[in-house]
């Protein structure tokens, strides 16, 4: 028996060494798997989700991230006289800070604040066609001083509708 305690004692320690091992990588990927379900949820239009979305609508950070997809992604949805706007008259590093300006038209504000050529970036980038104040030029242009955007309307009112369909 003598003989074989130090046999006993390196199988101890590998056989904690192993179980120490595999706790680590069950961690490391346990969080992975909670972040592929809430993409999961996100992309099926799962209705917690529809709640979970209409109850920050109206937040600044849901506002910002909304302008920051139209600058990327372009929009199409309204049939304004100055027809589509295409994606990317905007860098997308550059995307954030202008979003954060646009929001001052309408009295909202970014958390950290927006460094001070924003303004510059959009009056010569956005300005031709939504105007230096925002307004879109008289109808040409959606009005980006409203205290609703149309996108943000349109999104809430469909959700809502998700919600109201058994
Ligand atoms: C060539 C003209 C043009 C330029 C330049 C332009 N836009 Fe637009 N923008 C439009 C049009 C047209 C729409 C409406 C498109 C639609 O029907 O969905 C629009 C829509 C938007 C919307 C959505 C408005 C709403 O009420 O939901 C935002 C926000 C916006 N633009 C911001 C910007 C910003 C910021 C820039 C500069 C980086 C910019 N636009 C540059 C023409 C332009």
């Amino acid at each position: 028996m003598q003989k074989n305690l130090p046999y006993l004692a390196i199988a101890i320690v590998l056989l904690y060494a192993l179980y120490n091992a595999k706790f680590h990588s069950v961690q490391k990927i346990l969080p992975k798997i909670n972040i592929n379900y809430s993409k999961h949820i996100k992309e099926h239009g799962h209705v917690s989700h529809t709640q979970e979305e209409l109850a920050r609508i109206q937040t600044p950070q849901y506002l910002k991230n909304y302008i920051i997809g139209v600058i990327n992604h372009g929009s199409n949805q309204f049939n304004f006289p100055g027809g589509e706007m295409e994606g990317g008259f905007a860098s997308a590093k550059d995307a954030p800070k202008i979003a954060c300006y646009v929001m001052t038209f309408s009295g909202k504000k970014c958390k950290k604040s927006y460094p001070n050529d924003a303004a510059m970036f959009y009056s010569s980038i956005c300005a031709g066609c939504h105007g230096d104040d925002g307004k879109g030029l008289n109808g040409s242009y959606p009005d980006l001083t409203q205290k609703k955007l149309l996108g943000i309307q349109k999104r809430e009112n469909f959700l809502k509708s998700i919600l109201k369909t058994p």
